[in-house]
Parts: C-alpha cells; sequence; structure tokens
C-alpha cells in the first residue's frame, strides 16, 4: 500500500515534541525527525513540574518545534497524510495547546487529525521500534504511571495491575528531591548509584508478600526520608558516601520490585499466551539500566522475548504518538474538530 507520512505532537507534561514517522506495508517504520524540547530548567527552583508554567512554554515552543521537526525531514506540510497529537492523559493546559495546534493545521491543511492517548503511544512503542505483533506483555513505567498490560490491538489492552500509589518514575523523582540531586531524579539518582553500596540500608519492598501485580512506592519513599534524617542528624549532614548508598539502596528496592511483580505477570499472561511470548518494556524509568537488565533476566527465566525501546524512545516524545497515529490511521480511526483534550484517560 501507500506510503503514510505522519506529524506527531507531544505536549501533556514537561517536554515539547513534535515528529515525523514514515511507513510504508511490509517495511520498518522510519522516524524521519524528531524533536524534544524539555522543560527541566524552567520548574527546576520549584522541585516539580508547575503546570502553568508547563502550559504557558508549549504554548510557546510548540510552533518551533513543528516547523523543526518538518525542516529536519525535509518534509513539507502537503506531503503529510495525517496530523496526530496526544489528546491526554496529561497536564490539560499542555495537552490543550498540543490539541489546539493539532486542530490548526488540520483546518489549515484538510488533514485528518488523529488523538492518541499517551499511554498508548508509549504501548505502541515496541510495534515502532521491533515490529512487536498482539498480544504482548507490556510494563509501562514513568512518571506519572506504572502498569502491566498485555496489548491485544491499538485500542485493546488488559490492566494485569499498577502501582496504588506513586508512580516509580515519581519515586525516583522525590528520592533525588529528598537528597538535594536534579531533577529529574531518575538519571541522577541512577549516577549516584552507581558509587553506593546497595545493601546498606534495609529499605522495604513493598507489596511483595502479596498475590498479584499491583505496586506500592511510596513507603519506600518514606523508609528513605527516616534514613536521610538519622543520618543528617548524626553528622550534621549528608556525607557523599551516605547518599550513594541511599540511592543505590532505593533502586535495588525498586528493581527487586518491579522485577518480581514482572514474574506476576510474565506467568499470567504466558498462561493464556504460549506462543512466542513478547515481554516490552516502556516509559522513562525503562531507561534505567539496571532495572532493564534485571527485567531482561526475568523475561528470559520464562522464555519470553524480552523488547525494550531505545533510551530516546522510551522517555516522552513524539515519534511515538506519530507512530500511533499510523496505527489509528490504517484503521480508519480517526477524529474530527469535537476532539477533545482529557486530563484523565485511562487505557
Ligand atoms: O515517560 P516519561 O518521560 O514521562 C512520563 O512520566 O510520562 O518518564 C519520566 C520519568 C521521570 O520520573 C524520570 O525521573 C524517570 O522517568 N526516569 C528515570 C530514568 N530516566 C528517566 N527513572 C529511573 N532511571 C532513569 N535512568
Ligand atoms: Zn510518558
Amino acid at each position: 500500500s501507500e506510503p503514510v507520512t505522519i506529524l506527531g505532537l507531544e505536549s501533556s507534561c514537561d517536554d515539547t515534541a513534535a515528529a515525523i514517522v514514515r511507513h510504508c506495508d511490509g517495511a520498518a517504520p522510519e522516524i524521519l525527525s524528531s524533536v524534544v524540547l524539555g522543560q527541566t530548567d524552567l520548574h527546576e527552583a520549584f522541585g516539580g513540574v508547575v503546570p502553568e508554567i508547563a502550559a504557558r512554554a508549549h504554548t510557546e515552543k510548540l510552533d518551533l518545534c513543528v516547523e523543526q521537526a518538518l525542516a529536519d525531514a525535509n518534509v513539507t506540510l502537503d506531503q503529510l497524510d495525517a496530523i496526530a497529537v496526544t489528546a491526554g492523559p496529561g497536564l490539560i493546559g499542555g495537552v490543550l495547546a498540543g490539541v489546539m495546534l493539532a486542530k490548526g493545521l488540520a483546518a489549515g491543511t484538510g488533514l485528518p487529525l488523529i488523538g492518541v492517548n499517551h499511554l498508548a503511544g508509549h504501548a505502541l512503542t515496541p510495534r515502532l521500534t521491533d515490529g512487536a505483533s498482539f498480544p504482548y506483555l507490556m510494563l509501562l513505567v514513568s512518571g506519572g504511571h506504572s502498569q502491566f498490560l498485555i496489548a491485544h490491538g491499538i485500542d485493546d489492552f488488559t490492566r494485569l495491575g499498577g502501582t496504588i500509589d506513586d508512580a516509580p518514575g515519581e519515586a525516583f523523582d522525590k528520592t533525588a528531591k529528598l537528597l538535594a540531586l536534579p531533577q529529574p531524579g531518575g538519571p541522577s539518582v541512577e549516577a549516584e548509584a552507581k558509587s553506593g553500596d546497595p545493601t546498606r540500608f534495609s529499605l522495604p519492598r513493598p507489596l511483595l508478600d502479596r498475590p498479584g501485580c499491583d505496586m506500592s512506592f511510596s513507603g519506600l519513599k518514606t523508609a528513605l526520608l527516616r534514613e536521610r534524617d538519622r543520618l543528617v542528624e548524626a553528622h550534621g549532614g549528608l556525607r557523599v558516601q551516605d547518599r550513594a548508598d541511599l540511592c543505590a539502596g532505593f533502586q535495588a528496592a525498586v528493581t527487586d520490585v518491579l522485577a518480581e511483580k514482572s514474574r506476576r505477570a510474565l506467568s499470567e499472561y504466558i498462561a493464556s499466551n504460549p506462543f512466542d511470548p513478547v515481554f516490552a518494556v516502556a516509559g522513562g524509568v525503562s531507561a534505567n539500566m539496571q532495572i532493564r537488565a534485571a527485567l531482561e533476566t526475568v523475561s528470559k527465566e520464562f522464555g519470553a522475548r524480552f523488547l525494550a525501546p531505545p533510551l530516546a524512545l522510551c522517555t516522552d516524545n513524539a515519534a511515538m504518538i506519530a507512530w500511533a497515529g499510523i496505527e489509528r490511521l490504517r484503521a480508519g480511526l480517526t477524529d474530527d474538530m469535537t476532539l477533545a483534550a482529557r486530563p484523565r484517560w485511562p487505557l
């Protein structure tokens, strides 16, 4: 069939992104361009993403982002087949900024408009990067989400379990804040953990004693806070090695929980899908090398093929949105100008 070329927009959290993806049937999809403009510097002083600041920055940067994506891909608007945009879930101001720009572009060009669920964007990434076929087991671990899904189709996901409080990325970010490390917390905690001893502190592994795939990470953060305060009191501050050991201990605890819950999810998935099982990860936390390695080991235990997208496609990006747009366009699932921005939108 004809090649399809789609522009994707993403602005649901603190990254403004635009990308162009092209796909010819029977060939691997091509990411012609992928532009991601972060906002970390804008939120740094506040210790977290400030929704109003994020929304304004998205509005200011989206146009530029689109122009850059078109230029990098050497593609003009009239060579596109559709405009795909994250329509939720996320911070509503940012989602609205993206949806409004996408509507403007669709109205101006006459191209179809496609609203994409941000989580579906992450969950369909293994098809973009590895051509994964349904059904596959997916662990989605990001700053706002953590869940095990079986992906049966582009609009058909079964949730096996997920966090009952903080998402693991959020726990990494809060840990970084507790230890006065820069945001986003994941990469800085991971870097500190390299020189730390993961066994020095005994931190909890919440919910491991309970059956099922649900997870909890907020107790871990509380335990960490207690250890930090104890150390600060004893030594008048946090020593370099204390901090590294706390990071290593925290990362090891998160890794253990994710690994054990992955075993349970894999058993459940394989029980009903024994043929060529695939276990894929996505979301920002899957950029963590120790977590990746542990999940790969678990996957091997079950004889499942392990898929982890390249790091740039694990964290928020617009190529995954453009790809989800291609999948939806091929399935005839387009939207019209009534497309709404949704702050909440479970898969
Ligand atoms: O998927 P993502 O870019 O955004 C959404 O939350 O949707 O994920 C961002 C999250 C942040 O919480 C960040 O700290 C975490 O992913 N993260 C990591 C690493 N890189 C990013 N967590 C652990 N280790 C990392 N290397
Ligand atoms: Zn995300």
